[in-house]
């Protein structure tokens, strides 16, 4: 069944999972126009209920009863990563647009069918990877694209994520650990900024969470990308930080910027120009945490994937399915580096897949 939209219509949106983002997005759908959720299912039927309660949305049956129906003209799926893949495949298959948080799959073959079912529809598919709409990470692509900081050297990085809401993100075969769930994001920006990888180096291990030492999958990494460009990023992503979001630095022979998601999210650049004289560019006023993210990143997404839906944005923001494929290709070659205590490359089909 395909549904149509016209461009001066409301996209409806069904919700698919009822779980920790699943309340952010609601949440998000309230501030954002041209788009509403209109209905939720998650097969606990009380976190239907309860989040379709809390926002006015209609408690579907199921997942197939949403592809069923002519009134979705869009899924959001915000389900465990292990049903990203087939849901995405199964709701294009539907004639619906898809917004899937990330990871696009857990398997590169898995995700190689995410992309060509993108490739073959006309539906809209677009992932979670908020950063690139929270300010002031597009200033910041903008700025280093514009040559700003000159030929760029090195990237530091430090994530905090959410500690797990449910025991999938730690099983390898359903979440994937801090690496594979959490660390994407920033696999996804990395490479947003400085092009693709060469090869890559993990340190890490469960360090604290019950969850992680379970399974053997990682709480807390270090990450480190050599990227074709000759760029070094190097990020440390943690579970068990107790706080949030998130610092970045780039250094370039010609500055270096700042963004600071902890504390002040800001963008702070310190220039240096061919004289040797140093200038500096602070953005200290501004947003407080996590107002940030929230208000502007998870809003921002669902905006974005809106108005490409009614022919508004022609979608050049948003990560491709290709390039969410890349993310999690290069998140599984540092998972395999931690795995296999050995430095994975890329570019020489070193990948397990
Ligand atoms: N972008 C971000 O900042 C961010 C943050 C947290 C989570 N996430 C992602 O969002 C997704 C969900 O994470 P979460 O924290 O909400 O997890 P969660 O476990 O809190 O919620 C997942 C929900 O999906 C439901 N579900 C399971 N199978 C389903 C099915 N077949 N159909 C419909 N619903 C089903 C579960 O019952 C649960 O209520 C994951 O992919 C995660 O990586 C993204």
């Amino acid at each position: 069944m395909t549904t149509t939209t016209t461009l001066t219509d409301t996209v409806r949106v069904g919700l698919v999972g009822a779980g920790r983002i699943a309340k952010v997005h609601a949440a998000a759908y309230e501030r954002i126009a041209r788009g509403r959720l209109v209905t939720v299912t998650d097969p606990i039927l009380e976190a239907a209920e309860r989040l379709g309660g809390q926002f006015g949305l209609e408690v579907a049956p199921s997942f197939a009863s949403i592809l069923d129906d002519d009134q979705v003209d869009a899924v959001l799926l915000a389900t465990p990563n292990f049903l990203h893949a087939e849901q995405v495949i199964q709701a294009l298959e539907a004639g619906k647009h898809v917004f899937c948080q990330k990871p696009i799959a857990l398997t590169l073959p898995d995700a190689d069918r995410v992309v060509a079912a993108a490739a073959a529809s006309d539906r809209v598919v677009q992932f979670g990877f908020m950063l690139r709409f929270t300010p002031p990470l597009p200033q910041l692509q903008q700025r280093i694209g514009a040559g700003e900081l000159g030929p760029l050297i090195a990237a530091q990085a430090a994530v905090f994520g959410w500690e797990p809401s449910n025991e999938w993100f730690y099983d390898p075969a359903n979440g994937g650990g801090v690496i594979l769930d959490t660390l994407v994001h920033f696999g996804d920006l990395v490479l947003w900024l400085f092009g693709p990888a060469d090869h890559v180096t993990t340190e890490g291990g469960a360090y604290k969470l019950d969850g992680a030492k379970k399974y053997g999958s990682p709480d807390n990494a270090v990450v480190t990308v050599r990227h074709t460009s000759g760029v070094v990023s190097s990020m440390y992503v943690s579970w068990t930080a107790g706080r949030g979001n998130f610092t970045l630095d780039v250094y370039g022979n010609d500055g270096s910027a700042t963004v600071d998601l902890v504390h002040s999210q800001a963008l702070n650049l310190h220039l240096i120009d061919d004289g040797g004289t140093a200038s500096a560019e602070s953005g200290q006023r501004g947003w407080v945490y996590p107002d940030l993210v929230w208000d502007y990143g998870y809003s921002g997404e669902q905006q974005y994937f809106v108005d490409r839906i009614l022919g508004r944005e022609d979608g050049s923001k948003a990560a491709t399915a290709a390039e969410a494929r890349d993310a999690l290709a290069l998140m599984l070659a540092a998972q395999q580096s931690l795995d296999e205590r050995r430095t994975v490359r890329l570019t020489a089909g070193d990948l397990d897949g």
